[in-house]
C-alpha cells in the first residue's frame, strides 16, 4: 500500500536537488497534473508548466486547468494556440493525419515556450504501465533521456519522471493526499476534441461536439450520483459527418447527427457499451437537441464492443 503523505514528501525532497530549469506539459490529466504539483513544490519558479489550448479540450478545461494550476501556486503558462490549431487542420479529414498534426503542433508550440524558458530539465507524468512495457526496467526516477514523448532531440533535456513507479490507482491516491480535484478524470485522448469529429474538425463543428460532450458528461455524471447508473468508465459525444432530416416546430429542419458513446473498461485494451437506461439517455438527446436547436436534430447510441469497434471513432 503507498504511503501517499511519504511519497509526495520523498519526491519533493529528490526533485529539490536537481540544479537548473525544467518545463513541464500539463494537459490537465491526472498524471501530468500530479507530477506537475510536486515539481512545482519542489522547484518553485525554476519549473515552468505549460498548458497549451488547442482549440480542442472540453469545454471549460482550459479554466479549470489555470484555477488549479494558480491555487496550487505553479508558475504557469496558459498558451492559447487555437487558431494555429485551426489553421493547420483546415482541410484535412483522415484520422492519421490529423493526429500526426496536432502532434507536430503540439510538439512545436511547446518547444517555442520551453526554449524561451532555457529549461535543461522535462518534467513527466509517466506512470509504470507506460514503461514497463517496453522492458526498460533499469531506469532511475531522474536519469538523462533524449528525443522524450516525440519531442525534438536538438531539445535535449534531461527527465524527470516523479510517478514512473506508480499505477494509476496510486496516482489518483496521491493526486486525492494533494487534494487535486482530478483525481478521479475519465480519460482523454491527446489529439482531444479533434478525432470527435468526423472528418474536419471545424472550429464550428469542434464547438457543437464539446457543447455535446459536456452534456453527456453531466447527464452521466448526475445519474451516477443519483444511484440511477454505474459510472462508466467513458463517456462523451461524437460528431457525425451525417445530416438528417427532422422537424423543428412545424418546419422541416436538417442538421446534424451526435452520436453518444459509453463504455466499461479496465484497461481500455477492450470495452463493451455502457446498458445506461433509456431514460438517461433520452435526458442526454433532449439536452443536446434543445440546446443546439438550429444545429442537432437527431441523437444516436452507440452499442459496439471492443473489438470490433475502438472506444474512440478515429
Ligand atoms: P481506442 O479508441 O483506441 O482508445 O479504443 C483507447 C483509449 O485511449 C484513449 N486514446 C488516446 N489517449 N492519446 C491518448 O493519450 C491518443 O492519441 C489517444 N487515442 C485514444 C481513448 O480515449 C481511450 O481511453
Amino acid at each position: 500500500m503507498l504511503d501517499a503523505e511519504k511519497f509526495i514528501e520523498e519526491q519533493i525532497e529528490k526533485i529539490s536537488e536537481i540544479d537548473g530549469k525544467a518545463v513541464v506539459g500539463c494537459s490537465g490529466g491526472v498524471d501530468s497534473t500530479v507530477a506537475t504539483v510536486i515539481a512545482g513544490k519542489a522547484m518553485g519558479d525554476r519549473l515552468l508548466a505549460l498548458y497549451v489550448d488547442t482549440g480542442y479540450m472540453r469545454k471549460n478545461e482550459t479554466d479549470k486547468i489555470d484555477d488549479i494550476l494558480e491555487h496550487m501556486g505553479i508558475n504557469h503558462k496558459v498558451i492559447d494556440a487555437k487558431d494555429e490549431f485551426y489553421e493547420a487542420m483546415g482541410g484535412v479529414v483522415d484520422p492519421e493525419e490529423k493526429r500526426k498534426i496536432i502532434g507536430n503542433k503540439f510538439i512545436e508550440v511547446f518547444e517555442r515556450y520551453a526554449e524561451e524558458f532555457d529549461a535543461d530539465h522535462l518534467v513527466q507524468g509517466t506512470i509504470a504501465p507506460d514503461w514497463i512495457e517496453s522492458g526498460d526496467e533499469e531506469r532511475d526516477t531522474i536519469k538523462s533521456h533524449h528525443n522524450v514523448g516525440g519531442l525534438p532531440e536538438k531539445m535535449n533535456l534531461k527527465l524527470i519522471e516523479p510517478l514512473r513507479d506508480l499505477y494509476k490507482d496510486e496516482v489518483r491516491k496521491v493526486a486525492r493526499e494533494l487534494g487535486l480535484p482530478t483525481s478521479e478524470k475519465q480519460p482523454f485522448p491527446g489529439p482531444g476534441l479533434a478525432i470527435r469529429v468526423i472528418g474536419e474538425a471545424t472550429p464550428e463543428k469542434t464547438e457543437i461536439v464539446r457543447e455535446a460532450c459536456a452534456i453527456t458528461e453531466e447527464e452521466i455524471d448526475k445519474a451516477v450520483e443519483n444511484g440511477e447508473i454505474e459510472r462508466p468508465w467513458q463517456y462523451f459525444a461524437v460528431l457525425l459527418p451525417v445530416k438528417t432530416v427532422g422537424v423543428q416546430g412545424d418546419k422541416r429542419a436538417y442538421g446534424h447527427t451526435v452520436a453518444v458513446r459509453a463504455v466499461q473498461s479496465l484497461d481500455a485494451m477492450s470495452a463493451s457499451f455502457s446498458k445506461i437506461s433509456s431514460e438517461v439517455l433520452e435526458r442526454i438527446s433532449t439536452r443536446i437537441t434543445n440546446k443546439m436547436k438550429d444545429k442537432v436534430n437527431r441523437v444516436v447510441y452507440d452499442v459496439t464492443n471492443k473489438p470490433p469497434g475502438t472506444i474512440e471513432w478515429e
